[in-house]
């Protein structure tokens, strides 16, 4: 992706509470499912931040310092004015890194969080690589694209078999969790309002001046058909897919 394009999807993004679908009640299921509630002193990253919907959050619930992070400075930026807005910037720290070189000593973290970001690097090779980071008994909470059916239109099937071919359902992304060194505490698939409601209103709220600022330039016209496109594929077919939440402990080795 070249500077100019990245700089557009920064200025439609930026300003979102979130920048995929969740909500904060199911941030807050995750966290009674992951057990960590009654734990004191944990250390938590949440990797693919944004700015910072599910930190905040865990900022909030737990007894815990957050590290947040993710590779666009500018999400962290709003996520520090919210932070300090909101009196938790003394338990929530920013970090500017990549999620393929997170810069963790082994075994240094309570729990791994990350909504709708894992994706970027692969499910399977997030779960293998993240693991070490986790101390033994240590939790990773993701959500990812899902099928929610075993079978599913051809429409549906070949969008997301192009986009993001490691989509797959929910037990087969238990067994990737499984076979690599995790046990389920708990899953859930996120509810339509968290992708309608939650990030798709807002960030069709957001369109016309994105446009404006940019001018109706090509480019931005085509990020925002590019949305509009996505959005009309999940109202016709959320049936077939969503969002799994999914959490898990690591086992010792
Ligand atoms: C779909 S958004 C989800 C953001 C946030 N977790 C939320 O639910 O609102 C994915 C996030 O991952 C971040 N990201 C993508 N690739 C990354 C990488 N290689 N390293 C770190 N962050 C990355 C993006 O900047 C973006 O903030």
């Amino acid at each position: 992706m070249d500077e100019h394009h990245m700089r557009l999807l920064i200025d439609l993004h930026e300003n979102a509470n979130r920048q995929g679908p969740g909500g904060d009640q199911e941030t807050r299921l995750a966290i009674v499912l992951s057990g960590l509630a009654q734990q004191k002193n944990l250390k938590i990253a949440d990797i693919g931040c944004g700015t910072g919907a599910s930190a905040c959050v865990l900022a909030e619930q737990l007894d815990a310092q957050i590290t947040a992070v993710d590779f666009i400075q500018e999400f962290l930026d709003v996520l520090d004015c919210k932070a300090r807005a909101k009196g938790i910037h003394g338990r929530l720290k920013t970090l500017q890194a990549s999620m393929e070189a997170l810069p963790f000593p082994d075994e240094a973290l309570d729990a791994i969080w990350s909504e709708g970001a894992i994706y970027n690097m692969g499910f399977e090779r997030g779960v293998s690589e993240w693991r070490r980071f986790l101390k033994p008994g240590g939790v990773l909470a993701v959500s990812e694209i899902t099928w929610l059916t075993d079978e599913r239109p051809q429409r549906v099937q070949t969008h997301w078999q192009k986009e993001y071919p490691e989509i797959d359902t929910a037990s087969a992304k238990i067994k990737i969790l499984e076979q690599n060194g995790f046990t389920i505490l708990g899953y859930f698939p996120l509810p339509g309002r968290c992708w309608v409601e939650n990030y798709y209103a807002p960030l069709e709220s957001r369109f016309a001046d994105f446009l404006r600022l940019h001018n109706n330039s090509l480019e931005a016209e085509a990020i925002v058909k590019a949305e509009r496109d996505e959005i009309a594929l999940y109202k016709a077919y959320n049936a077939y897919f969503g969002y799994g939440y999914y959490i898990a402990k690591k086992l010792t080795d």
